[in-house]
């Protein structure tokens, strides 16, 4: 893989954008709008295995208390939350996400510091981490090598990615499945329980941007070429990823 050229996620979606130069207002403006629903159709249809799902993978990455977050794509703070309860202040997790409403949303929920910007390009000073978290965001960025790349600088020597994703499952039968489960019945009884139109193009987005990422074999080379030192996954049901990567103890950024 070439460490300088950018890695896009998936190619451009035409049902939702003409091409790849929309896709960044397209997703800040989707997010915008449906700020305020995201956290009941989460633990709608994560049968509120969520929270848990998130805590013991932090858990097990290494997060502990006393430790640093940024938390990157924070969303309404469902990874930010558990990071919360695990390093015990308030202080020590930081969230940043691009949308404002989303900010609006969790700055109501949770009382840390929150910046709003691009996770490909971070405002955020070298080594200042002793951990980065990412959400189910990854399908979002603009290019995952300049991603990684910025995941890297501002973690300290020895620090920890952790990056939670879902992918498709490689068995045709199981896909069918799932696609019929995420691409049709989510978005259909989200927009019936929110009453929310945007909830449907977002639950309908959610999976066609999983449908057509690249592999995670893909995923995890660029988070080597970034420069971590150990990458690796831990993969439950063949579908739920959780990537993560560890800056080397004496690197330089
Ligand atoms: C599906 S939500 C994930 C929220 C949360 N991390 C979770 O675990 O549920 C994705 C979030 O990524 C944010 N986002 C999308 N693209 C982004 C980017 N390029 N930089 C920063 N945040 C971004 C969206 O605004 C949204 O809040």
């Amino acid at each position: 893989m070439k460490p300088d050229q950018p890695l896009e996620p998936h190619p451009a979606l035409p049902d939702y954008y003409p091409d790849l130069a929309q896709r960044p207002a397209f997703v800040r403006g989707l997010f915008d709008r449906t700020a305020g629903y995201y956290d009941r159709v989460n633990r709608l249809f994560s049968f509120g295995s969520g929270s848990w799902y998130r805590h013991r993978a932090l858990l097990q990455a290494g997060l502990r208390p006393g430790m640093t977050v940024l938390d990157v794509a924070i969303g309404t703070g469902l990874v930010a939350r558990q990071a919360l309860a695990i390093t015990g202040d308030p202080q020590s997790v930081v969230g940043l996400d691009v949308s404002a409403g989303m900010l609006a949303e969790v700055g109501r929920l949770l009382k840390i510091p929150l910046l709003q910007g691009l996770m490909e390009q971070l405002p955020v000073a070298d080594a200042r981490f002793d951990f980065v978290s990412m959400g189910y965001a990854l399908r979002h960025v603009a290019d995952l090598n300049a991603t990684f790349r910025e995941f890297h600088r501002v973690l300290r020597p020895g620090g920890t990615l952790l990056i939670l994703e879902i992918t498709r499952p490689a068995q045709p039968f199981k896909r069918a499945l799932l696609k019929f489960y995420m691409g049709r019945l989510i978005p259909l009884l989200s927009r019936l329980t929110t009453g929310n139109r945007d909830m449907h193009t977002l639950m309908r987005y959610y999976w066609d941007t999983i449908e057509h990422c690249v592999p995670p074999e893909t995923i995890l080379d660029a988070i080597r070429t970034a420069g971590f030192a150990e990458a690796g996954c831990n993969v439950e049901l063949g579908l739920f990823r959780a990537y993560f990567g560890r800056k080397a103890a004496a690197a330089t950024n």
